[in-house]
C-alpha cells in the first residue's frame, strides 16, 4: 500500500539517493585521506580533516540514510518486511548506523589528537572501516538495482487477484 502520491514518491526517491550515494561519497573520501594517512602524508593535516568529515558530514549523512530509507520503505508499496533485499538493506544500514556512531566517529575523532607519532595500527583505523563500509555500500547499490531474492512471504491473496478481476471488486 503506497501512502505517497507519484510525485511525492519521486521526491522520496531522490533524497533517498542523494543521501544514501552522498554517503558512499563521503566515505570513500575518508578512505582516501586513511591511504594518505598511511603512505605518510602529513597526519597533523590528514586526521584532523578525517575528524571534522566524520562528524559534520559521515555521522549525521548515516542517520538520514537511516531515516529516509526507512520511509523509502514504509511509505511505498515495497514496505520493510516484503521483500528481501529491502530488509537486509535495513539491517546492514542498521549495523553500520551503530558502528559508525558508536565506534568509527570517537576513533577517528582521537586520530585526530593524537599528534605525529601515530603508529601504523592506528593509522589502519582510517583504512579498514571505511574500506568494509564502501564495500558495503556498494553491495548495497547493486542490491537495489537488481532486487534479487524475492519476497519473504507469498503476497496476500488480494494482490495476486488479475487487475481485471481487481476492478470488479
Ligand atoms: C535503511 C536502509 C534502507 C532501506 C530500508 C532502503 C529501502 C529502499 C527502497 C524501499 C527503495 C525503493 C524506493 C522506491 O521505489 O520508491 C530503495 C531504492 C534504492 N536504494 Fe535504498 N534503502 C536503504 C539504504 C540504502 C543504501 C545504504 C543505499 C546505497 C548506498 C541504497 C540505494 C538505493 C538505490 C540506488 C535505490 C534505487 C533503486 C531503483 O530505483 O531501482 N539504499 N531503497
Amino acid at each position: 500500500m503506497s501512502r505517497l502520491s507519484p510525485a511525492g514518491r519521486k521526491a522520496l526517491l531522490t533524497l533517498h539517493l542523494v543521501t544514501s550515494l552522498g554517503w558512499l561519497g563521503a566515505d570513500l573520501v575518508l578512505l582516501a585521506l586513511g591511504v594518505a594517512g598511511l603512505c605518510g602524508a602529513d597526519p597533523a593535516v590528514v586526521y584532523p580533516a578525517a575528524g571534522l568529515l566524520v562528524t559534520y558530514l559521515f555521522a549525521p549523512l548515516s542517520v538520514a540514510v537511516w531515516l529516509v530509507g526507512l520511509a523509502s520503505a514504509l511509505l511505498t508499496p515495497w514496505g520493510l518486511l516484503r521483500w528481501r533485499w529491502v530488509l537486509v538493506k535495513f539491517a546492514i544500514t542498521t549495523a553500520m548506523l551503530g558502528l559508525v556512531l558508536l565506534l568509527l566517529t570517537p576513533t577517528v575523532r582521537r586520530l585526530g589528537t593524537l599528534g605525529p607519532d601515530l603508529a601504523a595500527r592506528d593509522r589502519l583505523d582510517l583504512v579498514i572501516p571505511p574500506m568494509v563500509s564502501s564495500t558495503l555500500l556498494i553491495v548495497m547499490t547493486v542490491l537495489s538495482t537488481y532486487k534479487p531474492w524475492g519476497r519473504l512471504r507469498p503476497a496476500a491473496p488480494a494482490a495476486r487477484l488479475p487487475a481485471a478481476l481487481k476492478r470488479r471488486n
